[in-house]
């Protein structure tokens, strides 16, 4: 691995589904509508700790329940939301509903979604820095086994009179000298459409200055939940990408493929926007284009979209550059190279628990502090979980990262929420261990699907950029002093 980081170019054929929004498949209903109304009310005070069942009563909907929903899965399961997801604010339809909810909630469930709310970073201790991480939606145990206990007793509602306050976390806001829109993506579906589209769209951000522009957040604004599906978002640092004639537009492409670009992310519903520190920013060179490879899923009537992106810019240097580091495999070229702990890389048609570990050592100059704001694992459909460790040139190794179920429609990056002080140091000598975990067989819901979507056999996979290859990437979002040097430029 190149010390500073590096374009170390993701040709992004990533371009591949959320599962489909299916109906809802016959979940068991509890105790039907008979519960509705029957509810010993409890006692919770109203102070947001919740009644701890046992001794003190029955766990119900507006005393314990609803302020749990409200917090963790009310930002995206909302009444105006109910065309991407359930509107679970409303207490018949979560009653109705209870026993699916709790195999999400104390699953993973054996159908994707495997576990709701979509935050899929585990919280094994061993694996634990201790760190706040931004947006978090992960349930306490407490919470999950009181959701548990409602079930059990049959999802009471209680006294709808004395229902405990709740709050549903607000949007982050983003921040900058400029905000701007970028020109709407524009995609119109037939009647009688159906199945998967891809579509990859390109923006001039106009910079022209020599010293480039400091982006400090993007956003993605979805605008017809039934058909756009998920979106990968690269910086396009060539210009490749531009539409004949340049501005903005589709690139030349054919639809499912992207020229070189890096990824700075994927979006999906309900997908928090990238908001960097107040201190930070993230350098574009003159030329940038903006990418996104947009998935839609025509549902059979003729339908417009109109999704757009927001992005912040700071217009002087901040105080840290933020830059990625694009670790792990990705290209074909990586199948049998040194990195693997095995060598090489085999994922057998059929192996439904293949482990294999990438290591990528790590340098920076002797005068450079690194330290890790955020990491953003990636890989595709036959994979299963992820485990990153640093491992030290003492011999020690800290775990920064767990993904124990690895779910392709729910990846997403994790931010430390900390000052720059508290974050987690990278240290010159430290290796990335990125072990990556795969199940190429039937017994994974999300590649069977894929696989007959397409109309193939299960085969034997390696690493390479095709939706239906595999990846073992880990980009570690690093902080650094600006220091009028841009790193990235200078790896090149
Ligand atoms: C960040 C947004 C988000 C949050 C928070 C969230 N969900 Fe979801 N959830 C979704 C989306 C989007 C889908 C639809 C996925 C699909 O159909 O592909 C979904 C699907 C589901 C499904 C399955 C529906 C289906 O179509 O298969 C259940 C059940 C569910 N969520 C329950 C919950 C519960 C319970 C919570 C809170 C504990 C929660 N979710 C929190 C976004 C969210």
């Amino acid at each position: 691995m190149r010390p500073e980081a590096s374009r170390h170019l993701l040709a992004a054929a990533v371009l591949s589904t959320l599962g489909a929004i299916t109906a809802c498949s016959d979940p068991a209903s509890p105790g039907d509508g008979s519960a509705i109304g029957d509810g010993a009310a409890t006692d919770s005070g109203g102070d947001g700790g919740h009644a701890d069942g046992g001794a003190t009563g029955t766990p119900t909907w507006y005393q314990d329940i609803q302020p749990m929903m409200a917090e963790h899965c009310w930002t995206c399961h909302n009444a105006s939301n109910d065309d991407a997801a359930f509107d679970f604010s409303d207490p018949a339809m979560a009653v109705e509903l209870a026993d699916w909810l709790n195999a999400k909630i104390n699953g993973p469930d054996d159908e994707p979604p495997y576990q709701m709310p979509p935050f899929p970073l585990g919280d094994d201790e061993e694996c634990d820095l201790g760190l706040p991480i931004t947006g978090d939606l992960r349930m306490s145990a407490e919470d999950k086994a009181l959701f548990q206990e409602w079930v059990d007793a049959g999802t009471p509602l209680g006294d709808a009179d004395a229902a405990a306050p709740y709050d549903i976390p607000p949007p982050r806001e983003m921040w900058g000298d400029r905000i701007e829109d970028l020109s709407p993506m524009s995609m119109t579906t037939r009647d009688g459409q159906k199945g998967d589209a891809y579509n990859c769209w390109s923006w001039d951000l106009g910079i022209t200055d020599p010293e480039g522009a400091w982006l400090t957040g993007l956003r993605v604004n979805p605008d017809n939940l039934n058909i756009v599906h998920h979106a990968v978002i690269m910086a396009d640092y060539s210009g490749r990408t531009a539409p004949a004639g340049g501005g903005d537009g589709k690139c030349p492409q054919p639809d499912d493929e992207v020229p070189d670009a890096t990824m700075l992310a994927t979006w999906a519903p309900g997908a928090d926007p990238i908001i960097l520190p107040t201190d930070a920013g993230m350098h574009f060179p003159p030329g940038t284009r903006l990418v996104s490879a947009t998935h839609y899923h025509p549902n059979g009537t003729g339908q417009h979209d109109a999704t757009n992106i927001t992005l912040a810019w700071r217009d002087t240097p901040p105080a840290y550059e933020v830059v990625t580091l694009p670790l792990g495999a990705a290209d074909p070229g990586e199948n049998d190279v040194p990195n693997w702990e095995e060598r090489p890389f085999h994922l057998a048609a059929g192996d439904d628990d293949y482990v294999n570990t990438w290591r990528d050592p790590h340098q920076h100059p002797d005068d450079k502090e690194f330290r890790i704001w955020g990491l953003f694992p990636h890989m595709h459909y036959a994979a299963t979980s992820m485990r990153v460790t640093l491992e030290h040139e003492d011999g020690t190794a800290t775990c920064i990262a767990d993904v124990p179920v690895w779910e392709f429609d729910w990846q997403r990056t994790y931010e430390f929420d900390v000052p720059y002080d508290e974050l987690p140091i990278l240290q010159d000598g430290d290796t990335f261990a990125i072990r990556c975990g795969y199940n190429n067989s039937a017994s994974n819901p999300l590649l069977a699907e894929k696989m007959e979507e397409n109309g193939l056999e299960f085969q034997d996979i390696s690493i390479g950029n095709g939706y239906l290859d595999e990846m073992c990437v880990l980009h570690a979002i690093i902080m650094q002093e600006y220091d009028g040097r841009f790193e990235r430029e200078a790896a090149e």
